[in-house]
């Protein structure tokens, strides 16, 4: 009996169809994936592929960023639900009041925003490029949104110049129990803490290392240790484990779990590639204002 892997990879051939997943989602998926990394990553693959379709397996901004970095290719999402709530904590009037209040003002946009968002910023950052980004911008005042923790982290590191925020943050990452995370500290005194810069303050402050989830991939591998804590969703534990044989990982005891990352399964990679249904469509005008931001990323991060 063909495996349903095995359908998938036949399918996605007569299609000529791309499979990009980020490293959020199930282990199972993704071993299918074609490309399998951060958002970074999946954005430069995104605007690169010569497919004729994109199947996504993550959340909606990614799904759009794709679309609008290749108006004239499908792209269509494993779950056409899975959204990622942070992305809809910044309002363009948010971004307008700011706009009024300050002349010298430059809006970054973290990648985990709507379309609208991006349509109304200067440039888009992900968590990977972000400091490279930023350090491009010549303007005093910088509107981060809409990850509040992501730009208290990056702020830090610029220290001329004035960020400002909104409430936004992501529920996975910024409600880590900090005693779940001392007592695992307590547990394994050697273990190296790596940690997304979506994790709130007093998280940020116990790790030995702070960055994406491709960084920390990279952290765990090129570092000694034998053991680690990782501090952010738990898909990251399957490359962790493939990349790593010799070493332990060690997550917080309430799962950092991203539901909406986990409702991408295999079967509905195969329905969708077998039924094309509600491809992303972004409306032209907010999808030009959006393409020069993340445009405007591709060329300043690297
Ligand atoms: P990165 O893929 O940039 O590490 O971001 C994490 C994330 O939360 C994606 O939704
Ligand atoms: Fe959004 Fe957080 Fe899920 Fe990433 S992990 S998609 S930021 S809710």
């Amino acid at each position: 009996m063909t495996s349903i892997a095995e359908e998938i990879r036949l399918e996605k051939e007569k299609q000529n169809a791309v499979i990009l997943a980020h490293l959020y989602v199930d282990g199972e998926v993704q071993d299918i994936a074609d490309y399998c990394g951060d958002s970074y990553y999946l954005s430069q693959m995104a605007q690169k592929t010569e497919a004729e379709k994109i199947i996504f397996c993550g959340v909606e901004f990614m799904a759009e960023s794709a679309k609008i970095l290749n108006p004239e290719k499908t792209v269509l999402m494993a779950d056409r639900s899975a959204d990622c709530p942070m992305a809809h904590m910044a309002t363009p009037d948010q971004v307008r009041e700011y706009r009024d209040r300050y002349d010298d003002l430059a809006v970054v946009c973290y990648i985990n925003s709507t379309t609208e968002i991006k349509a109304v910023s200067d440039v888009c950052v992900t968590s990977s490029n972000a400091k490279t980004v930023i350090s491009n911008i010549p303007n005093k005042h910088i509107l981060f949104i809409p990850d509040q923790n992501l730009g208290g982290y990056l702020a830090p590191l610029f220290p001329e110049k004035r960020f400002h925020f909104v409430d936004g943050y992501c529920h996975v990452h910024n409600f880590m129990e900090l005693m779940e995370i001392e007592q695992l500290m307590g547990a394994h005194p050697d273990a190296k803490v790596a940690c997304h810069p979506e994790c709130a303050p007093r998280v940020r402050a116990l790790a030995d290392y702070i960055g994406s989830t491709t960084g920390i991939l990279k952290y765990a591998h090129e570092t000694d240790a034998k053991e680690f804590i990782i501090l952010t969703e738990i898909g990251v534990a399957h490359r962790l484990k493939l990349d790593n044989p010799g070493k332990s990982f060690y997550f917080p005891e309430t799962r950092p779990v991203c539901p909406n990352m986990k409702k991408v399964t295999l079967e509905k990679v195969l329905n969708v590639l077998r039924d094309p249904k509600n491809p992303i469509e972004v409306p032209e005008d907010m999808a030009a204002a959006a393409k020069k931001c993340l445009l405007k990323m591709h060329e300043w991060g690297g």
